[in-house]
């Protein structure tokens, strides 16, 4: 399910947050981790495994389906303007599903605003577009055909076109036997779910995170050693698709205010949606302005070319300065994220099983550290509040977006405290405008 269906954009302006800053000790909240101190490197390794099963939101199931419809229409230049593009001009899978420029040019030729990302391991994000005005991916897929940039294709038209074809009919009869009409929602719900199986393959970094000690060069090993110790790149680039699903402005020059623009809130400024790294060597140029021609452009920048204002992410390292050698392994390291050849999509799909509900627990105190809600659900009583803790080490931004409640805390910054009252009963979601991936479930009870 589409976790908030509301735009941000649009919803932004009900702001109701007030920010107190409490100056809390905030040591003693610290949830202590308990576990045994195991070998250091496997618990590193351990946090890069890559799942076998791919989620599938519970309002859009897969089925193959609609996968084959998906992947019929994501070709179909039909749905444009011109007759002549398709999503696939400008996402080729052989390039990362990026299209290798710089900035692609649209409907009329000229050139879009940024690069074309790419589009490996979707269907564990959160937001999309690089600056995540898209909360979901069935809202994302729809938007290039009606972009007047991109595709300029008003939708009734595209799906009068496409229910003249009776193969397309046949198509969508049988991806949604439930409801078996072309319509706008079951193009959105195809589409999505065609992205959601662009699972990158394995690579032979999935080897070495598995126990395979030579599926690595003695190089690119200490260059994952380097990307997640000294360089830090990690802090933004975890897990196995190597991103926090975050927006962070990492000193590229330039005036797109990214993120900042979208929450109107001017630390989330220059901030974009960490881009993950598998294949990453196959889908130059880099970043949401295409600026970067190589990935060791891309780690010149990091060491050399940061921009200081005063947005820059507080999970960027200042100063990061090389040896050659390190340079040289931890380009090694991003190298082998990528396959030797040209990848393909899984042949079949094994959808993830619905997470388990996590038990509410009965407190009105929730902490942030490390970028997660903690407890992730509360259950308190109509007219009582939260309070939210950053005892985190960066700025985060608390939302609600409900037709029965808004909220929008502002930056709170470390050791702020947010409060939040909640005057109706309901279940609410409270995230983090900045790392998204942060939830929260309120429910509120008579
Ligand atoms: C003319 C080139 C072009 C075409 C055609 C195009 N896209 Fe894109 N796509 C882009 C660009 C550029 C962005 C980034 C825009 C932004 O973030 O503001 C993007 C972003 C995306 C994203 C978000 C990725 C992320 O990490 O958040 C998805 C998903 C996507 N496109 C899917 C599609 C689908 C599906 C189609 C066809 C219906 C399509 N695109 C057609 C250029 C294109
Ligand atoms: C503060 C978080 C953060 C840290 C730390 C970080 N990155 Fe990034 N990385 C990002 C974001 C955000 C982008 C996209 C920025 C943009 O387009 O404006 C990005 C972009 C990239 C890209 C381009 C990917 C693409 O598809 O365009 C590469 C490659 C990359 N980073 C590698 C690294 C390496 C190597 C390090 C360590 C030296 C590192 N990153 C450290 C957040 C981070």
């Amino acid at each position: 399910m589409p976790r908030r269906s509301l735009i941000l954009q649009l919803a932004a302006a009900f702001g109701l947050g007030a920010v107190t800053a409490l100056g809390l000790a905030l040591g003693g909240v610290l949830p202590a981790d308990a576990k045994p101190p195991a070998d250091a490197l496997a618990r590193l390794k351990a946090r890069f495994v890559k799942p076998d099963t791919i989620p599938f939101p519970s309002n859009n199931a897969y089925s193959a389906e609609k996968r084959a419809l998906g992947e019929k229409l994501f070709h179909e230049t039909r749905l444009s303007g011109t007759g002549a593009m398709s999503c696939a001009t400008c996402h080729q899978q052989a390039l990362g599903f990026a299209d290798g420029k710089v900035r692609s040019p649209g409907h009329d030729g000229a050139r879009l605003q940024r690069h074309t990302p790419t589009l490996w391991n979707l269907a564990w994000g959160v937001d999309y577009f690089w600056d995540g005005r898209a909360r979901s991916l069935e809202e994302q897929v729809i938007a290039p055909i009606e972009s007047r940039d991109e595709m300029a294709m008003p939708i009734g038209t595209a799906l009068a076109t496409i229910e003249k074809d009776d193969a397309y009919v046949k198509a969508f009869a049988a991806a949604f036997p439930e409801e078996p009409r072309v319509s706008r929602e079951n193009l959105q719900k195809a589409l999505a779910t065609y992205v959601r199986t662009f699972a990158s393959p394995p690579t032979r970094f999935d080897r070495w995170i598995a126990g395979d000690a030579n599926a690595l060069t003695a190089d690119e090993a200490a260059g994952f050693q380097v990307f997640a110790g000294k360089a830090k790149c990690a802090n933004c680039h975890s897990g196995f698709a190597f991103t926090d699903e975050a927006f962070h402005d990492i000193g590229l020059p330039g005036r797109d205010r990214g993120r900042g623009a979208v929450l109107r809130l001017a630390a989330a400024d220059h901030a974009f949606k960490t881009p993950g790294l598998r294949e990453v060597a196959r889908s130059a140029p880099y970043m949401h302005d295409g600026s970067l021609a190589s990935l060791e452009d891309v780690v010149n920048h990091y060491e050399s070319g940061i921009v200081k204002r005063k947005s820059l992410s507080r999970d960027l390292q200042r100063g990061l300065k090389l040896t050659p050698v390190e340079r040289g392994q931890l380009i090694a390291f991003l190298k082998s994220l990528s396959n030797e050849d040209a990848p393909n999509l899984p042949a079949s799909i094994q959808p993830a099983p619905s997470a388990v509900e996590v038990v509410a627990a009965r407190t009105h105190t929730v902490t942030q550290d490390d970028k997660q809600f903690q407890p992730g659900r509360i259950s308190i009583r109509k007219g009582e509040r939260a309070w939210i803790v950053n005892n985190d080490t960066r700025t985060h931004n608390v939302r609600i977006f409900d037709p029965k409640l808004n909220f929008d805390s502002g930056a709170q910054e470390p050791g702020e405290t947010v409060q939040i009252a909640f005057p109706v009963t309901g279940s609410f979601l409270v995230f983090c405008g900045i790392h998204p991936k942060m939830e929260l479930r309120v429910e509120v009870e008579p």
